[in-house]
């Protein structure tokens, strides 16, 4: 890649920010598409997330994935939401466009986009069981009640944030679809495992390789898809490995990643994600994958 005078500069604020793989992909997606532009990591202390936001005006940058931990602290420097983003009310794309910072939200879309087209899994009409009540879970449970699941079920260790997302929903979503939390103590019930279609874990718990299992999978179903979020530097999810030494359908973390950063690319390129040209570049990096069909 040739840095010239016109290259455009994206990237991601994040805090830390050394495990970050996107420069990764993003720049082996730039590159496919002879696209003059470069991603940078860009590590963000918290007393510098205004300044830095402002930055993209500044220095004319055209955007900035926004990650953990300033998703939501974010939102008062951008100048305006899109729709998505202020029903979330978190911020992970930002577009510098005709002058103005315009904040995004492509996890649910990400999500639902690789659930579809990797999973070959169609939400619509299905009940979801999740896990978690943090940043991810709010995206991705939009985009589910959007995609018209028929019911989704939330449960969380902290009790109160797993009722302020259900009532979250309930006030964004009124009278989509049932929505119900359950006590963490409940989470390995038989008969809610027995009718859920799609389980997604959207807590931290698989990052660390000594993580337990937070679901006992010697209750799942047949045929529950499984979709387990949590990006593994050292290989697999234990849920994963469960899943797949199961042979139940399921996708992980990468997949979440690149089809996030797709969209976002698309936002700031306006030209198609080469999505398998993004999947070969972690794939080169990690030597494997950690999904299966
Ligand atoms: P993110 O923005 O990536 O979703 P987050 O907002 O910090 O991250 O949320 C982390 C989620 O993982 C929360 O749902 C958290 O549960 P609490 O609300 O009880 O904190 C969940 N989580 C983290 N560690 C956990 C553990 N050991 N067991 C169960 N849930 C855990």
């Amino acid at each position: 890649m040739k840095i010239s005078p016109v290259t455009k500069i994206v990237g991601v604020f994040g805090y830390p920010i050394a495990h970050t793989l996107s420069p990764l992909f993003q720049n082996a997606a730039f590159k496919e598409l002879g696209l003059n532009f470069i991603y940078f990591p860009f590590l963000v202390k918290p007393q510098d997330l205004k300044k830095a936001t402002e930055a993209i005006k500044a220095l004319n940058m055209v955007g900035i994935n926004v990650t953990i931990p300033y998703k939501k602290t974010v939102l008062p420097y951008v100048d305006e939401l899109s729709p998505e983003a202020k029903k979330i009310g978190a911020v992970n794309t930002i577009h510098h466009c005709q002058g103005k910072l315009i904040g995004y939200n492509t996890d649910g879309e990400g999500f639902i986009n690789s659930l579809r087209e990797e999973g070959r899994f169609e939400p619509e009409e299905k009940n979801v069981y999740l896990l978690g009540a943090g940043g991810a879970a709010y995206g991705i449970s939009h985009s589910l009640i959007k995609a018209g699941i028929k019911s989704l079920t939330l449960t969380n260790r902290t009790k109160e944030k797993g009722e302020l997302l259900l009532n979250h929903l309930k006030r964004v979503f009124p009278q989509i679809c049932p929505l119900r939390f359950i006590e963490f103590h409940q989470r390995n019930s038989p008969t809610l495992l027995k009718e859920t279609d799609l389980l997604v874990n959207t807590t931290s718990v698989g990052m660390n390789a000594n993580d337990s299992l937070l679901i006992n999978p010697e209750i799942f179903p047949r045929k529950i898809f499984i979709y387990d979020i949590v990006y593994n530097k050292n290989g697999k999810t234990k849920l994963m490995e469960v899943a797949e030494k199961r042979k139940l359908p399921c996708l992980g973390g990468e997949e979440m990643l690149i089809y996030q950063g797709a969209v976002s690319f698309e936002i700031w390129t306006k030209r198609k994600a080469p999505i398998k040209i993004m999947k070969k570049a972690i794939r080169e990096k990690n030597a494997k994958i950690p999904y299966c069909r």
